[in-house]
Order: structure tokens, then sequence, then C-alpha cells
């Protein structure tokens, strides 16, 4: 039955895709208007077979020199794109495709390209590499017509390759390119474009000017070992009619590959969790409970004191931690980074990101962390403040420098390893520039607000006295030392987003398109919740054993996460790679994301164990 409901909950969250988002407005066409072909980027695919276990993890323009393909007359002209689109990767440009509504052409001739040799080794490498190409014709992704045997249905996958590579592992590159596009006849005598798909061929034609495109029977394109290769490059334009609508285009390019078996696991793991999570939780208030009843009713001079516990640290749990500076500091951007990731997938849990507007989600996710400066200063100011810090003005500035700034620092330096091999993934300089314009007009006001309205509040009260004299920590068993509770506590929260991790890095990698929102945003706060729960576990424990130094304590134990989500990334990603750039990237971004699940969820632990000290020691009587 609650599964019947979450699997409703998913389709719902696509269906609302239908709906009308401002600034996708429909195109509609009239019999013989143009309808444009703009090419994307040429990207790396997500391994599907075995004829080469290389993979590469950047992407190339479509007129990169060495791939030689046909321009359009007049040249060539980059198309404007949002600025999450230019960060995510998407390159842009016109193309010498020729197309009218409604109109059958067959066999046209767009060039005959000449491959020196020296370009030939590149071309045959990036098809048995799978690279693809990703065409776009009225914002919809050209695609293949596959068919999931699974389910039985059939769908439209994104992109297609280069070539083909036969048994031999020579590669061929597609030269004929049949495209098929779906029409919708509206009522009002309006057509629109309602899917793309493309069946290419690789056709080894006779004659240059003379191409013979319906013989199937020709040998493939092979590149000449010496000399240079001609590749006579063809197309022919199918209009099917279609009674797809407008607002379901998008329905058979997000295609889940069997929703139940992710829903299912899930499920299977979210039970165990809540199940574990209500009887630990259970168990810790009703001792705790108990504990304080017992501690209010005896006095310290009665015997009962070697099982004082967590009471004995009173006078101490609301010390100053050591560097209370950089906590506030990396707390602030935690809690900025948690509201971000919460508020983009609640959002596009509601539809308000089409796939149809590129890159509205990387844009939303960089106006999201730039406005929640406020909420991170805050918090860094407010927690600050509680730790009894005097230095305002330097929290003021660090917050939204430091993690900021390191980000932007890494981004910078994979962007180097991006430029060195004339990826086309890397971000232009212009773009690099309205980011940090964007961060100084907007960020950085918003975050000196904040802190200004955390100084101006009055300071969280600490419910005990701090002694004058720091107690002496008695000597703590390994397995209550942070380095082993971190890891032995990260350990949970990780469960609960190690199946979607897969998921993300395919769309994250190789440009899949990324629409399980509902199963990211379930994941992501089963992660939150565990964190918390577990963080405050541990938390009890060392109180307990009268270690009062839970401040750093419960965000290192609450970070523990991280540690895992990178191993899981280096170690069982499933694609293989090699040569050094896409390394770099690949550990490069690794680490960012495992860091910044972990200052997350590390910021998650924290603020938990806080009300929680403060309200256990509120309850103990003191004197
Ligand atoms: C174009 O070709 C397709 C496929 O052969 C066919 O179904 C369709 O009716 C044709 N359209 C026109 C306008 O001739």
């Amino acid at each position: 039955m609650i599964f019947r409901i979450l699997n409703a909950f998913l389709l719902l969250s696509i269906a609302v895709h239908a709906f009308y988002l401002p600034g996708v407005a429909p195109t509609s066409y009239q019999p013989s208007d143009a309808v444009e072909l703009f090419v994307n980027h040429i990207t790396p695919t997500v391994p599907y077979d075995s004829h080469d276990e290389k993979r590469y993890l950047y992407s190339y323009d479509y007129y990169n020199p060495k791939f030689h393909f046909c321009e359009p007359e007049g040249g060539r002209k980059r198309q404007s794109e949002s600025l999450g689109s230019v960060i995510f990767g998407d390159r842009i440009y016109n193309s010498p495709f020729h197309l009218e509504m409604l109109k059958n052409t067959t066999c046209n001739i767009l060039c005959t390209s000449k491959v020196p040799q020296k370009d030939t080794e590149f071309f045959s490498k990036a098809i048995r590499t799978g690279f693809q190409y990703n065409w776009l014709i009225d914002g919809l992704p050209v695609a293949r017509n596959m068919e999931d045997s699974k389910t039985d249905t059939t769908y439209y996958s994104s992109g297609f390759a280069l070539g083909l590579v036969d048994e031999d592992n020579v590669a061929h590159p597609y030269n004929n390119f049949n495209l098929f596009v779906e029409y919708h006849l509206r009522e009002d005598g309006n057509y629109r474009v309602v899917g793309v798909t493309v069946y290419p061929e690789s056709l080894g034609y006779k004659s240059e000017s003379e191409p013979k495109c319906d013989s199937p029977e020709l040998e493939p394109v092979t590149f000449n070992a010496e000399g240079e290769t001609k590749i006579t490059y063809t197309y022919s334009v199918y209009w099917i009619p279609s009674d797809t609508v407008w607002a379901t285009r998008w329905d058979k390019y997000l295609h889940v590959y069997d929703p139940k078996i992710q829903w299912f696991s899930l499920l299977n793991f979210g039970f165990i969790v809540i199940v574990l999570s209500t009887i630990l939780f259970n168990l810790l208030y009703h001792q705790l409970n108990k504990e304080i009843i017992k501690y209010n009713e005896i006095n310290l001079d009665d015997d009962g004191i070697d099982d004082l516990g967590w009471k004995m640290v009173s006078g101490d749990v609301f010390r100053s931690p050591s560097n209370p500076m950089l906590l506030s500091v990396l707390l602030g951007s935690g809690a900025q980074l948690v509201l971000m990731a919460v508020v983009t997938c609640g959002f596009a849990l509601l539809g308000l990101i089409s796939p149809s507007n590129r890159g509205s989600l990387s844009t939303m996710v960089f106006v999201l962390y730039a406005l929640f400066g406020f909420v991170g200063s805050f918090v860094s100011g407010t927690v600050y403040k509680f730790f009894d810090g005097q230095d305002w003005r330097v929290n003021m500035i660090l917050t939204p420098i430091l993690v900021p700034g390191l980000i932007f620092a890494a981004f910078i330096l994979l962007n180097f390893s991006l430029i060195f091999v004339k990826s086309s993934g890397a971000v232009p300089i212009g773009t690099m520039l309205t980011i940090v314009a964007i961060w100084f007009v907007v960020s950085l006001p918003l975050s000196c607000l904040g802190s200004i309205f955390a100084l101006r509040r009055k300071r969280i009260e600490p419910s005990c006295k701090v002694n004058q004299i720091a107690r002496q920590i008695p000597h703590q068993p390994w397995c209550l030392r942070l380095p082993f509770l971190s890891l032995a506590a990260g350990i949970f929260p990780f469960g609960s987003i190690a199946i979607e991790m897969y998921f993300v890095y395919k769309s994250l990698w190789f440009s899949r398109i990324y629409y399980m929102f509902g199963f990211l945003f379930f994941c992501f706060l089963l992660m939150l919740a565990t964190t918390l729960l577990v963080t405050l576990l541990v938390m009890y424990l060392i109180l307990s054993n009268e270690n009062y130094k839970w401040q750093w304590g419960s965000f290192i134990v609450g970070g523990g996460i991280s540690f895992y989500v990178f191993v899981h990334a280096i170690l069982l990603s499933k694609f293989q790679i090699r040569d050094l750039a896409s390394i770099i990237l690949y550990v490069g971004y690794s680490l960012l994301l495992s860091l910044g699940v972990g200052l997350m969820c590390g910021t998650v632990g924290f603020l938990g164990s806080m009300v929680f000290v403060l309200t256990i020691y509120k309850r103990i009587k003191t004197d």
C-alpha cells in the first residue's frame, strides 16, 4: 500500500512537469516553417558494453576542429544560454541542417569533409570510447528509440553515438542521419514538435555528389590507414504525426528504469532505519528521564557519585571549544548548503525546474546558494556568540569568504585541467567573472546582513554556569575516541544515500537528465535524520563518559559520512577512467562532493546536539 503511494508520488513529480512553466512557452509552427536544429557539445557516455574500457569525463565542442564536421553557411553562431547552462557545460551552436515543418526530404547532402590522417586517430578513439552527439530540435534532445525489455515499453535515450564499433574494434563514423520528427496538430491549426528520434547509419558512398542513402548494403565508412579520409554527410527528415501533446512530450525521455526496484530497496532500508531510530530514540529518552530524576534526587555528598555520568560535566559542558571561530564559520556554511539542497530539491519536486529550460537546475542551485548566504552568516554569528566569541568582525568577514572561496578555488583549479585537454567543459573567463560579480553584489551584502542580525539578537544562554577551572577529562577507551566514533556513525547516514549516489554520478558525469527528485529528496531527508539521531546517541555516550568536548565532537561525528562518500565514489564507481585529466576531475569533484555532504551532516549533527545539550542540562538542578 505504502509502496503504491510512493510510486504515485514519484509519477506525480514527473507529471507536474506537464504544467505550463514560465520561460518555456511552446513554439507553434505552420507548414514549411523552418525548424532549427542546434548542436550541443560532444559528451562521453555511460559505458554500456566493454569494447573499450577507457572512459573520459570531459566533453568537446561540436565544432572542435579535429572532428571536421560540416559547418553552416555564414559560419557557426553560439546560441545564448543561461548561466547555469554554461556552468553545466552546454555549448550550443547552429547547424547546417535545414528542416521545414511537414516537409519530408531524403538524402540531403551536408558536405564532404576531409579528415586528415593526423585527426583520424582522435576521431576513431572518440567513437570507440563512446562519445556521443547531442542535438536539439525545438528544445528537445535528438534521441535513440530504445526498448526496455523489463517493462516492455519504448523510451527515448537522449543523444546518440558518433559511430559504430565492429567486432574487430574498428570505428566507423555515422554519416547518414535519418531524423524522425514527431509533430502534433492542434485544434487551432498550429503544429508543435513533440518528439525527435534519429536512426544514424554509416554508409561508405561510392559517389560524393550522388550519395545513395537508401542502400543499406553499402559498406560502413572506414578511416583510411594512410592519407585523409573523405566522409560525405547526408540526412533525411521524416515528419511523423503524433497524439502526444506538447505538455507531455518529455515523458518518453524521462524513462524510469524499473522504479520498483529503487523504491523497494530504499523502502527496505528506510524501514530498517526508521524502526531502529524509533527504538533508539525511545531508549535514549527513557534513560535520560530516569537519570534526570535520579540526579535531581541525590545529593553530591551521597554515595551514588560513581555513576553520575553526564551530570559531572555540567560545569564544563558550555566551555568554549578550541577554535570557536573556525567551527562557527563551518557551521554557517553547512547550514547554507543544507538549505540550498533542501529548497532546490523541493522546487524540482514541485516541477518548477523543467528539462526544457536547460541549465535551470544549476542556475537555481547557484542563485539559492548566494541568497542563503544570509542564513549562513546568521547561524555562524549566533553560534559564535553562543561560544562567547569576541571577534565578531572576523566572523562576519570569514563566513562568506572561507568555504565559498575554497569551493571557487577548487573550481578554478579543476577548470585548468579542462582547459589543458581543450575540453569544451572549461568555463569561460566571462562566466567566471559573472560568478564573482554576483557573489560580491548579492551574496556578500546579504551575508553581512545575516551577521548583523545575529549580533543584535540576545545570546543563547547556556543552562549551566561554566566553572573557573577546566575539569580533567578521564581517559577514554579507544571506542569512544573521535576517529572511531566518526567512522562508526557515518555508516548509517551513508547507507541511506548509497543507492542514489550511482544515479547522481551518472547525471553529473554523463549529462543524463536527472529527474528522480522525489527519490533524491527522500534519501536526503533520511540521511539528515539518521545523522541527527546517531550523533545524539554518540553525544550521550561521550558526555556520560565525562568528556565534555561535544562541540567539535558532534560536528566531526556528524561529518563521518564524508569518508564513505569519497571512498564509495573512488572504489565502487563503475566508471573506469584512465587518463590524467579525467582522474584529476573525478577525484577533485568527488572530494568536493564528499566534503560538502560532510559539512551538511556535521552541521545537522552539531545543531541537533546543541539543542540536546541545552535541553538536558536545563532539566537538572545545579548549585
Ligand atoms: C513523411 O514520412 C513519414 C514516414 O515515411 C510518413 O509517415 C509521413 O506521412 C510523411 N509525411 C508527409 C507529409 O508526407
